[in-house]
């Protein structure tokens, strides 16, 4: 800010002489001219082929001029320490930051540390769980009588009684091995003579166990059952197939079923 002081004072020199220098700015050394550095400047650029003496009212006009600069420059002197004041305030608030941002970090960390073992506790209970299957499901629905069909169908146990682990879909009639393990499954049927009644326990696409009757004109009922240990893999499918042009009947008493539970992980 002093040089620009200083160079408005030069001007003010070059137009109007030393004195007017002298008088404008108070750090400059008066008339005589030796002394300071300054003085030795303005009275070099004086030297210039410049006019020794300005117009009394070109003088006025450079003094306000130069009045009102100063007081331009005061008040950014002053708006300039409002500045540093501030920017000293906005260290020590992010030096805060920073020292509770380091604090939430370490919560941040502490919270992670927890979850990883919450996690590893949910798939520990998980696989307490996974040990845990067994359903028993009858036909059920609106009808007692399924079938006949023309061709293979899933028979659907929509009848759910019990379904531990959920590893049985009522609406696929699909059992999902949750674990690898050796699995019992028993199914049973009741349907009338006038049609075949054949049903085959499946392992994927594997027939594991069949149980039927021939049709007869006895007007007769037919009973029949059968069922397996398996060693299941996890996602194996089990399910039963009703064959075509056979039926089953379901009543209240659940007489056509399938049960299947987990004997133990293996
Ligand atoms: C100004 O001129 C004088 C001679 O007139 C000289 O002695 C002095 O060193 C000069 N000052 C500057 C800053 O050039
Ligand atoms: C300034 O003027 C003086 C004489 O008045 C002369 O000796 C000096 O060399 C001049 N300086 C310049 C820089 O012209
Ligand atoms: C089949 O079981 C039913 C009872 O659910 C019974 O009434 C019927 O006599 C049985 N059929 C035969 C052939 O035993």
């Amino acid at each position: 800010m002093k040089g620009t002081l200083i160079l408005v004072s030069l001007l003010v020199s070059w137009v109007c002489g030393p004195a007017a220098t002298a008088v404008l700015d108070p750090d400059v050394p008066s008339e005589d001219g030796h002394g300071t550095e300054n003085s030795n400047e303005i009275q070099n650029y004086s030297n210039q082929s410049a006019p020794e003496v300005c117009q009394l009212s070109t003088c006025e006009l450079l003094l306000r001029a130069l009045g009102t600069m100063q007081g331009r420059m005061r008040a950014m002197e002053t708006r300039l320490e409002a500045s540093d004041t501030k920017a000293v305030a906005m260290e020590t608030k992010a030096v805060a930051m920073e020292t509770k941002a380091v604090a939430m970090e370490t919560r941040l960390e502490a919270s992670e540390t927890k979850a990883v073992a919450m996690e590893s506790e949910i798939e520990q209970l998980k696989r307490a769980n996974a040990d845990k299957v067994a359903f028993s499901a009858s036909v059920g629905g609106d009808e007692y009588q399924t079938g006949p069909y023309n061709v293979r169908t899933h028979l659907k146990y929509k009848n759910v009684l019990t379904n531990l682990g959920n590893a049985y879909n009522p609406s696929t009639g699909v059992f999902v091995a949750p674990v690898r393990g050796m699995y019992y499954f028993y199914f049973c049927y009741h349907a009338g003579q006038q049609n075949r009644g054949a049903l085959s326990l499946h392992k994927n696409d594997q027939i594991i166990a069949t149980t039927s009757h021939r049709t007869a004109e006895s007007g007769m009922t037919e009973n029949g059952s059968s069922g397996a240990a398996l060693q299941l893999e996890v996602d194996d499918h089990v399910y039963v197939i009703l064959h075509g042009n056979s039926w089953v009947w379901d009543g209240s008493y659940h007489e056509t079923m399938l049960t299947g539970f987990l004997v133990t992980r293996l």
